[in-house]
């Protein structure tokens, strides 16, 4: 049997998936996982008469490899990566390529690719998104690493990976070190933004309007055709429409506790480190937390006081707020892509990577989970201005946002006058207004520093970068602290 284009280590769900895509495009790949027994019931079954090699080492499966060898990863993130980088070294000759496809922290990425091309081989650290579909059908893939190594795998990541309608690929080359599973973070830290979007615009039409998930289907359905067409809006259609046994909608019987895995709480972290109002994501990732504080919310909606306010209107207003809702969710979500890729500029000067934001809005708008029409309109944003210091500020966006500020605004006021939460659309409104209001309460906020701790402050009538201190008091020195970011 001829050598394997690609040898994978990791035969749970994504791993198997890739897989069979790749072998479904004409590669060969052999496989290894840690229990070998998976390695033979994946050989004997799924991957049955398939140009799919089972080896029973790792020593075997490198042996398998067409040089220059690239063996993928797809085993959990964090130590597990460490330990297959090392047990695949002995078995690499210079110029080999390792590839870690999970969801790994981009800071572990960028110390493996140094680790690895000491050793005289070539690192990818690449996002896949897409889910198990994804997967096995075309996902969204993220690669960054050694430069190197892009134009051995490029062939393979874009022969499986999602295209677009124009047939351009949902994959290419993101940057260096841990250029490509930054961008996976920020693609997920944007997915958690999403989905609170849309669970906020649920909650304000089951507790605010008192639809049944049956209205909301409609309604979900019905946004789904226009400028939200999207992946997320789609699945949430049909999760409302999904009847249990007993012919109830399913999603009133689950659980209001949210999971996460921790991609979102990095994105946060990424933004506070690189001093980004990454104020959506952060409350995505809080709501979140709140709701899986289940058993203390409820002792609390016991004791806690305020209003739970309905809407009072005939069918006409209400059809009118329900278009209000999408207006919000629509500005809320250009004002989360905004921040987003204003995180993403701002690492890049950071980690020095020259990232092409056009590309990886092509990367994320096919075959992820955040895929949607939308993202085809920020590639235009950026393919006419790569320097668009926000998404804000293109035409197109600024458009849309004024074109539906009035209904989020009335959303947001309704939400708050009736009790119902909504952090991640007032949090957006609240970005937004910030970014565009030329005068903030800053310098008040200074004198409060220059007061208690001699901080300094910047004045109005004095060219920046000139710092001065009053002695507020009449009692402190003249001396003041010097100026740092800790
Ligand atoms: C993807 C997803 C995936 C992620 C899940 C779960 O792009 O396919 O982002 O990588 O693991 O969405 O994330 P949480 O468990 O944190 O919600």
């Amino acid at each position: 049997m001829k050598k394997a284009d690609l040898g994978l280590i990791g035969l749970a769900v994504m791993g198997e998936n890739l897989v069979m895509n790749m072998e479904s495009k004409g590669f060969t790949v052999a496989v290894y996982n840690r229990t070998t027994s998976k390695v033979d019931d994946f050989v004997n079954g799924r991957a049955k008469g398939k140009n799919i090699i089972g080896t029973h080492s790792i020593e075997e499966l490198c042996a398998n490899l067409e040089r220059p060898r690239k063996v993928m990863l797809m085993v959990k993130a964090g130590a597990p990566v460490d330990s297959f980088i090392d047990q695949v070294i002995p078995f690499l000759e210079p110029g080999d390529i390792i590839i870690d496809g999970g969801n790994s922290h981009f800071p572990d990425t960028i110390r493996r690719c140094k680790y690895v091309e000491e050793k005289g081989f070539l690192y990818v650290g690449t996002g896949v998104s897409g889910g198990e579909e994804g997967a096995l059908k075309g996902p969204s893939m993220m690669p960054g690493g050694s430069p190197a190594a892009w134009e051995a795998v490029k062939p393979i990541f874009q022969g499986i990976c999602a295209k677009v309608e124009s047939g351009d690929a949902c994959c290419d080359w993101v940057g260096e070190g841990g250029a490509g599973h930054f961008v996976k973070m920020v693609h997920n830290g944007i997915e958690y933004g999403d989905m609170q979007l849309i669970c906020e615009a649920y909650q304000l039409m089951r507790d605010y309007l008192g639809m049944s998930a049956d209205e909301m289907h409609e309604v979900f359905a019905e946004w789904n055709k226009g400028e939200l067409d999207s992946y997320l809006i789609e699945i949430t259609r049909d999760i409302l429409a999904y009847k249990d046994e007993d012919g109830a909608p399913i999603v009133d019987k689950i659980l209001d506790t949210a999971g996460q895995k921790g991609t979102g709480k990095w994105t946060g972290i990424a933004a506070l480190d690189e001093g980004v109002p990454l104020t959506l994501i952060g409350e995505a990732v809080f709501s979140r937390c709140l709701s899986a504080m289940k058993e203390e919310r409820v002792a609390a909606s016991k004791i806690l006081n305020g209003p739970c306010g309905k809407f009072e209107g005939d069918e006409e207003a209400k059809k009118a707020f329900i278009e209000d809702i999408r207006c919000a969710l629509f500005a809320s979500k250009i004002v989360s892509y905004a921040q987003g890729y204003t995180l993403m500029r701002a690492a890049a000067k950071t980690y020095g990577w020259n990232l092409n934001y056009g590309g990886i809005a092509l990367m994320w708008r096919g075959g992820c989970i955040i895929r949607s029409v939308f993202l085809g309109k920020i590639k235009d944003a950026f393919d006419a201005e790569p320097e668009l210091a926000n998404l804000l500020l293109n035409p197109y966006f600024k458009e849309a946002v004024e074109k539906s500020q009035a209904g989020w605004r009335r959303v947001c006021a309704a939400a708050i006058t009736a009790g119902i939460p909504a952090p991640a659309f007032t949090t957006a409104l609240n970005y937004y207004d910030g970014y565009r209001c030329e005068k903030l309460p800053a310098n008040l906020l200074q004198a409060q520093r220059d007061y208690f701790g001699a901080h300094t402050y910047e004045r109005l009538d004095s060219p920046r970068g000139q710092y001065f201190h009053t002695n507020w008091t009449g009692e402190g020195g003249s001396t003041s602290a010097s100026t740092y970011t800790a």
